[in-house]
């Protein structure tokens, strides 16, 4: 045997099929085959390229030339992982086709054809075969370039269109948005005057300026003026986010007694922790100063209050106001259901509530520690989380002491 390599083609995509192909039928017709007997050899060449490459297994064609008891032929290698090629139907194309297996299991198809007269390939035969193989696989990359390129420039105009088409989207989501705000704007400041009128005389009634009510009426009206109350703070919560979301939360700064704001605070919340049987600590360390915006802090405060208050079950809730340099330092730590990792990430956001029964039993917007950050960070403060799922958990707020650079002053 006197076996002549020409070129090889590797097999990784579908395109290289009709790369070997091509090769194949140059090869048949430049040592004397015409155009049908060309074709059919590069027919089955494909058609075999197509089966050692089936299952995506990358496959390779090697064309030569090997010389045989009747002379010179035409030899193609075909080298893949296919399990067990047809080749029974092959025959009829070739005078000479066998496999073989080699080791790490790649499996060997060799085909063998006379050219229809004889020939013998001169060395310079074989350098020019060797050189237009080669400027063949070129055309063949530069059109597959082509193509690729035709196919990326295609797909850009396709996302010029999406983002044109995304682009409208997000204007008409925008100016729904706006929609959205301005009503819930609108409505919540026209609940606000009537609910103030009904609150207005839930009280008078009940201090008896109207004249003496009995003891179910009192209770009655109590169950009344709470559900106002709760009614007054939702609508105030809406109105705060409405403000976050236009910058129009603004804080009235004054240099003032932050220890006497939390104080006066947790005064206010201990009637709640008792009716809850918590127990309550605080330390507040007195005379603290501080540049804030007095009710916005106690705001702040009376949000986490309200929620250690409701998320705790049993067991106690700390309090502690100190300083550390130029900061203020409030925590408010509880014993109650807590939250897991995930849930603390998310705890600042609009309308987050954890996925508990405690949480689904009080009830609420999820809305409160948004506006929270929001008061906090509009004090360039920071309020920071940590806790434990039905262990606890405690909430720690960083105040600067001195005047700050406010941007929403
Ligand atoms: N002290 C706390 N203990 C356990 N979970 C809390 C506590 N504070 C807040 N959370 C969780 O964070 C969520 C968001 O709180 P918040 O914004 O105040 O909304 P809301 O109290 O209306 O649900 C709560 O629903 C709850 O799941
Ligand atoms: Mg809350």
């Amino acid at each position: 045997m006197n076996k002549m390599h020409l070129g090889e083609i590797s097999i990784k995509e579908a395109s290289s099929i009709v790369e070997a192909r091509n090769k194949v039928r140059m090869l048949a017709e430049d040592v004397g085959f015409d155009t049908i007997g060309a074709t059919k050899l590069a027919t089955a060449t494909s058609e075999l390229s197509r089966q050692m490459y089936s299952n995506g297994n990358a496959a390779s064609v090697a064309v030569g030339f090997d010389e045989r008891e009747k002379g010179f032929g035409l030899d193609i290698l075909f080298k893949g992982r296919t399990e067990d090629p047809d080749i029974k139907w092959t025959e009829a194309f070739f005078d000479d086709i066998f496999i073989s297996s080699t080791n790490g299991n790649m499996l060997n198809v060799n085909a063998f054809k006379y050219p229809p007269v004889k020939f013998i390939p001169t060395e310079e035969f074989i350098s020019l075969e060797r050189e237009r193989l080669i400027r063949l696989s070129r055309a063949e990359m530069v059109s597959e370039l082509k193509r690729k390129n035709d196919e990326l420039l295609a797909l850009f105009d396709d996302l010029k269109n999406e983002k044109a088409k995304i682009d409208i989207m997000l204007e008409e989501l925008k100016s729904v948005d706006k929609i959205k705000s301005d009503l819930v704007s609108t409505v919540s400041h026209e609940l606000r005057t009537p609910l103030t009128s009904i609150k207005g005389y839930i009280d008078i009634i009940l201090d008896e300026d109207t004249g003496e009510i009995n003891d179910i009426q009192r209770d009655f009206l109590g169950i009344v003026k709470r559900n106002t109350d709760r009614l007054a703070s939702l609508i105030n919560e809406f109105l705060d986010v409405q403000k976050m979301e236009s910058k129009r939360l603004t804080m009235n700064l004054t240099h003032i007694s932050l220890s006497e704001i939390v104080e006066a605070t947790a005064k206010g919340t201990e009637l709640l922790i008792k009716k809850k049987g918590l127990a309550f600590h605080k330390n507040i360390k007195p005379d603290i100063l501080a540049w804030v915006d007095g009710d916005r802090i106690s705001q702040v405060l009376w949000n986490l209050f309200t929620n250690s208050i409701k998320y705790t079950e049993s067991g106690s809730i700390y309090l502690i106001l100190d300083t550390e340099g130029d900061n203020a330092i409030i925590s408010l730590e509880d014993t109650g259901v807590g939250m897991s990792e995930s849930d603390q990430k998310k705890l600042f956001s609009k309308f987050f509530r954890a996925d508990n029964k405690v949480v689904r039993d009080a009830g609420g917007t999820g809305l409160g520690l948004a506006i929270v950050k929001e008061i906090v960070a509009a004090h360039n403060g920071t309020i920071d989380v940590s806790s434990e799922f039905e262990k606890g958990s405690k909430f720690t707020i960083r105040l600067p002491l001195g005047r700050p650079n406010m941007k929403n002053e």
